[in-house]
């Protein structure tokens, strides 16, 4: 490990105060002799702060603490019906006193994404029902591209832009003090998902700036199109240009530390469980951890699958991104769904009856 910064570089920037201590990392042994490895440990952000925990908070920490979020009085996003990222705004909405606007698309059902669907819709002000991803594209551009609708302040997918990724910086020098204090190994890889691409780009930067060589894995949970490497390069420079304008200019001293893109684990796509997420639920589960198979499976099961072959890192780390579960669905949560969602949910659980 190199000479780095710690957190405290961070604490001129504005945030909420909701992340307000490390989360710890839990080690592996038996799991990692199992895999053949000489440490495996896992970062414990299902233990973050308020919203139920997860990465999402350390989002929310910064980018609701600065305009136009900060002061708009609504806010709009998009997400899949069983999307963790609207979650979170959901609860946030409620403890801030906020109304949310929800876009929210098709996805395969499982129980987590009822939970995710229940909450959503009983905590947002609005929902609009759009019948895929690429649809809502078409129909709510501003959603993709704007920071302002109808007098709401646009939240960006996966509440993914600088001041959002600036929580994972933090994230990042976290670990970096933590490796410091010798809580564990300098890890060669840390795992985690790749959805709209923040938290492998903000981790980048945090590990860089603290001194890491760990190298990010991120494991891809969406196609190809929608993760190219350039879209990730393209958000590190744009959060060291945020940072920089913030006073932090010392950025340029730095690098972000390398992101390999893991396009193993996609499946038939994103929110599409494969029998290894699974499995890689079912394994961590017997560890007392709670995985769900569309993010943080697909990054275990690149873990496992990296530790069973010949490119393994002998230090690994998994970045246990999800929430806290299970979460109880309000009563009444079906009676906010509109009109063709509500039809499709009949149609899809007809064929589901174990999940209701
Ligand atoms: C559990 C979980 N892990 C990881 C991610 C992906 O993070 P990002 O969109 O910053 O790539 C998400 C995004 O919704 C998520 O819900």
């Amino acid at each position: 490990m190199k000479n780095g910064l710690t957190t405290e570089w961070l604490d001129g920037v504005p945030r909420l105060g909701w992340v307000d201590r490390p989360t710890r990392v839990t080690s592996l042994p038996a799991l990692a002799r199992r895999l053949g490895l000489s440490y495996l440990g896992v970062k414990r952000d299902d233990e973050c702060g308020p919203l139920m925990g997860g990465s999402k908070p350390r989002k929310l920490d910064y980018l609701l603490a600065t305009p136009p979020w900060r002061d708009a009085p609504a806010w709009v996003s998009m997400g899949a019906i069983g999307s963790g990222h609207l979650v979170a705004l959901a609860g946030a909405a409620e403890r801030l006193s906020r109304s949310l606007h929800a876009h929210l698309f098709w996805e395969p059902l499982s129980a987590g994404v009822l939970d995710n669907l229940a909450f959503t819709a009983a905590h947002s002000a609005r929902l609009s029902y759009h019948r895929s991803r690429a649809w809502l594209a078409l129909s709510a551009p501003r959603l993709l591209v704007a920071t302002e609708w109808a007098g709401a302040a646009v939240v960006p997918p996966g509440a993914t832009c600088a001041p959002a990724m600036a929580g994972l910086v933090r994230a990042g020098l976290e670990l970096a003090d933590q490796v410091r204090a010798g809580e564990l190994p300098e890890p060669e890889r840390v795992y985690v998902p790749l959805g709209s691409g923040g938290t492998a780009a903000g981790l980048s930067w945090g590990f860089g700036l603290g001194g890491l060589r760990t190298v990010v894995h991120a494991v891809a949970v969406v196609e190809r199109p929608l993760s190219p490497l350039p879209w990730l390069h393209s958000l590190q420079e744009r959060l060291a240009r945020w940072l920089a304008s913030r006073g932090l200019t010392d950025v340029r001293l730095y690098r972000p530390v390398p992101v390999v893109i893991d396009r193993s684990q996609v499946g038939p796509g994103y929110g599409v469980a494969t029998r290894a997420s699974e499995s890689a639920c079912a394994l961590l589960s017997r560890e007392g951890l709670g995985l769900e198979p569309v993010y943080t499976g697909k990054a275990f099961a690149a873990l496992q699958a990296d530790a069973a072959g010949r490119d393994r890192a002998e230090r690994a780390l998994f970045w246990l991104t999800a929430r806290r579960g299970p979460l109880r669905r309000p009563v009444g949560w079906r009676d906010k769904l509109p009109g063709p969602l509500t039809r499709r949910l009949d149609r899809a659980l007809r064929g589901l009856h174990v999940v209701e």
